[in-house]
């Protein structure tokens, strides 16, 4: 079934049969929000040409963690950059061009074929749903240059334990990703790989895109073209996020300094924001703005871990001013050390390097205090499951 929400009675007939099938239509947005709440197993909602953008980009927001299946799919007669970026930004699935039947269609069906393999009644169900166990921990911080990637390779390393765990480190800065240059690794797989086989990606393709870094320890990396970024999306990586769940202990994600769909993507199926701060003013500042935005958006405060890294004990600033300002605990101190610098430019982890570093020392509490605790359900999947064990 489908919604089709258009204030025109004549233009919604004409598109309603076009969509063809059972379509319910809706003369106004909150007789759609009431169609809506009518069919909680409904997964299209089709904006018509003469709804404001504003109420898509908004009705798609407000149900893009609620009800992660439900596709929006708006109509436009002329397709312009920023109405096109701020729609997909908010969560509008696709923006067609109402001139082009076909290309409604297309999206349409698109969209349902997400949203089929989203919710349990999909494809992937009847294949088996794989048991994703896994943790989901995403390294964040909105300032670039305060020690992300060295904290999510390190991490990894750790907790994979020599290869008693399965460990899958993502690098999801996916313009300017330094994971395969800190690993020394030779991009040759990337997440790029996964962008053609998007509406079909299983466990043997994904094993194919990972590049073994030391036992235990697998890396998707990011693209060697920047331009490739740009055709990952956020269904992309929620269905890879959620099938290296099923095939790794923990999967580690290394992010972009910009809050942008492929982070968002990576929040909403984390246990854990690992958010990294230094201990300056302006890292305060970006951290104590992220944490209101990280209210906002109903990321749990219990999963979120700030990592002071670089802590310098003669900078004046003690542990105790941090929390002050911020608000929340500190959870772990990483010290600075020209060594980290040393370790990256030889291309060898810290961890591997100096095991018995103070760095390493501290990347290690890290690991087993709290990371290796028991797992907790991420935001975006407890929505998706909790629709899954209804039906
Ligand atoms: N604890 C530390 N002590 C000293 N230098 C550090 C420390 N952590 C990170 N650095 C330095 O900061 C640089 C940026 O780290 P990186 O992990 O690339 O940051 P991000 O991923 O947040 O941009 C590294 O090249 C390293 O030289
Ligand atoms: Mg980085």
């Amino acid at each position: 079934m489908t919604i089709l929400y258009e204030p025109s009675r004549q233009v919604a007939q004409h598109f309603a049969m076009l969509v063809g099938g059972d379509v319910r239509t809706a003369g106004s947005l909150a007789e759609a929000h009431a169609l809506l709440e009518e069919d909680p197993d409904e997964q299209l909602v089709l904006f018509g040409p003469n709804t404001p953008v504003l109420e898509a980009v908004g009705f798609a927001a407000k149900f893009r963690l609620s009800r992660p299946s439900l596709g929006v799919v708006l109509l436009r007669h002329q397709l312009e950059v920023g109405v096109l970026a701020d729609a997909i930004r908010s969560g509008v699935r696709e923006v067609a061009d109402v001139n082009d039947p076909t290309s409604i269609l297309a999206a349409c069906a698109r969209s349902q074929d997400l949203s089929r393999r989203l919710s349990l009644g999909g494809g992937r169900a009847q294949g088996g749903e794989p048991t994703a166990d896994g943790k989901v921990v995403t390294v964040y911080s909105a300032k670039g240059g305060c020690g992300k990637t060295m904290i999510a390779t390190n991490l990894a390393i750790t907790l994979a334990a020599g290869g008693a765990k399965k460990v899958c480190l993502i690098d999801l800065d996916l313009t300017l990703g330094d994971v395969a240059l800190m690993l020394q690794l030779q991009p040759e797989r990337t997440i790029a790989d996964a962008v053609p086989v998007a509406d079909r990606i299983d466990e043997t393709g994904l094993r194919t895109m990972v590049s073994p870094y030391c036992p235990g320890v697998d890396a998707l990396l990011a693209p060697v073209v920047p331009t490739v970024a740009e055709q990952i999306n956020r269904e992309l990586i929620t269905e890879i996020l959620y099938l290296t769940r099923s095939m790794y202990d923990y999967v580690i994600v290394d992010t972009p300094p910009i809050f942008n769909d492929h982070v968002l993507a990576a929040l909403d199926s984390s246990h854990l924001y690992l958010l990294v701060a230094t201990p300056a003013v302006t890292a305060m500042k970006n951290l104590r703005i992220l944490l209101d935005t990280f209210d906002v958006l109903d990321y749990r405060k219990e999963n979120r871990l700030v990592v002071l890294n670089r802590a310098d004990p003669r900078l004046g600033v003690t542990p105790a001013d941090i929390e002050r300002v911020l608000r929340i605990p500190i959870t772990s101190h990483i010290p600075v050390s020209r060594d980290v610098s040393v370790s990256i430019n030889r291309g060898v982890p810290i961890v591997l390097d100096s095991p018995t570093h103070p760095v390493s020392e501290a990347i290690r509490q890290l690991a087993s205090k709290r990371i290796g605790a028991e797992p907790t359900t991420p935001k975006g999947l407890k929505s998706l499951m909790s629709r899954r064990t209804k039906r």
